[in-house]
């Protein structure tokens, strides 16, 4: 367990019947050495009141925008200025609108607007105001403001019969995301615990040629497999990226190899052994045409052209099944139903270690699709069991990997073959 070490926590508390859950984040984050200091808007106010929340943090709880006395004692730009990491919990609907328009009409969304600090939020409605195409317009324009989001969870709601994704994240899941956030801006993300540590990660769609000007393809972005490279690099890993073709820039501190084909990415992920950990992002296509054309395929005769398809290699098993094989060897399984069983039985079939199950289909609930959009939620299956993470970013998704990547490799875990073989104890 990290200890907080003094580092400052500004906490918005909105209106929402989560609040009474932030009463214990506050004392978690107070057993581990943080500073915390409350906002409770009006709305908050409803829900819990200063003296409970005042007598937790041993501290004044700000509630208005024009208190003589906190203006005097403070203000509300040293009150941003004076945290380390701002975190709205709950967030509410009308929170994440204020901020995504830059409204500031109340302390809180003042604060907020005055910070040059990161912000974390944790969502908490009714499913169908989280499902609002204005929440989620919201959503994408404060991620790409960059605003960390930690859930919401799926589960029953304060209203009767209502059931859905809009429960706020538990206190505790809350708090490892606090964890990771405070620990990121030591510069130290997942403790470079994967210093020494040799990663190899595929990215983005195949492209499988039927002639010089067309192909076979899917609508991978490679935002998933370039925010799991960055983060391995983050923590200290040494990484080389293999992607399909993207348009995404190449992370900092990654080795990045263009490839268009399945065939391309595998001789380049054999290259690149030997590795500790393998991570299979990339959504490659399981079969390619079987003789690409030299020439333009030509709208010749009635009939549209035959494809004769061929069967792509499967790189992910074969890495599994590798003379030269890394330690740990996670998959993905996207899924567009019965997404459990089907990423169990790939699990089995391919042979490697974890396998990140998504849900792609059309009615995952993640907002752009989980496809080319910012966001996935995923379950994690080891030989433990399975783990449904929150909606989250792509980015959080990868750092979170990557913490569960740093937790496996305790320092106890063997070392990579040939290093052991090189530096023998
Ligand atoms: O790129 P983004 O837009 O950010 O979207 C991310 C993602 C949805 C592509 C990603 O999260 C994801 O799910 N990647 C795996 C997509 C996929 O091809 O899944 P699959 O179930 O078909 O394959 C299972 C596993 O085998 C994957 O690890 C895949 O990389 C691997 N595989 C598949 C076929 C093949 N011929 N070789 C492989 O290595």
């Amino acid at each position: 367990m990290t200890d907080f070490n003094g580092k400052r926590v500004l906490l918005i508390i909105g209106g929402g019947i989560a609040a009474y859950k932030v009463l214990e984040l506050i004392r978690r984050l107070k057993e581990r050495g943080a500073g915390v200091r409350v906002i409770l808007t009006q709305a908050g106010q409803q829900f819990i009141t200063p003296l409970s929340v005042g007598a937790l943090t041993h501290e004044r709880v700000f509630t208005d925008l024009f208190d003589l006395d906190d203006e005097r004692e403070i203000g509300h730009i040293r009150l941003s200025r004076q945290a380390d990491l701002i975190v709205v919990a709950p967030a509410t609907a009308d929170t994440i609108a204020k901020m995504a328009s830059g409204l500031c009409n109340d302390l809180a969304s003042t604060v907020l607007m005055a910070s040059d600090k990161p912000v974390l939020i944790a969502p908490a409605m009714n499913p169908k105001m989280w499902d609002h195409p204005a929440t989620r317009r919201n959503v994408k324009q404060l991620r790409a403001d960059g605003v960390a989001l930690i859930g919401p969870e799926e589960g029953e709601m304060a209203e009767e019969g209502e059931a859905g994704i809009g429960r706020m994240a538990e206190p505790a899941t809350i708090l490892a995301a606090i964890e990771e956030r405070l620990a990121a801006l030591d510069g130290n993300q997942a403790g470079q615990f994967l210093k020494g540590r040799r990663a190899i990660v595929t990215s983005g769609p195949t492209h499988e040629p039927i002639d010089p000007v067309r192909y076979l393809a899917n609508r991978s972005s490679g935002k998933q497999g370039h925010a799991i490279a960055a983060a391995l690099a983050a923590a200290g890993a040494e990484v080389t990226l293999i992607s399909g073709p993207v348009t995404l820039a190449a992370p900092d501190g990654v080795t990045t190899l263009a490839v268009e084909t399945a065939e391309e990415m595998l001789k380049q992920v054999e290259a690149a052994l030997p590795a500790d950990i393998a991570v299979m992002t990339a959504a490659v296509a399981d079969w390619r045409v079987t003789e690409a054309a030299t020439t333009k395929i030509k709208k010749t005769g009635k009939a549209p052209p035959a494809l004769k398809l061929t069967r792509n290699p499967d790189i992910l098993a074969a890495l599994a099944a590798h003379s030269n094989r890394p330690e740990l060897v996670i998959g993905f399984a996207a899924e567009t139903n019965n997404l459990l069983k089907n990423a169990q039985a790939k699990l089995a079939a391919k042979g490697c270690d974890w396998i990140v199950a998504n849900d792609v289909s059309a009615t995952s609930g993640v907002a752009g699709g989980v496809l080319g959009g910012d966001a996935n939620r995923v379950h994690l299956l080891t030989a433990a069991g399975s783990d449904a993470w929150p909606e989250m970013s792509k980015a959080e998704v990868a750092s979170r990997l990557v913490q569960r990547i740093a937790e496996y490799f305790g320092d106890d875990r063997p070392r990579r073959r040939d290093e052991a073989e090189a530096h023998p104890s």
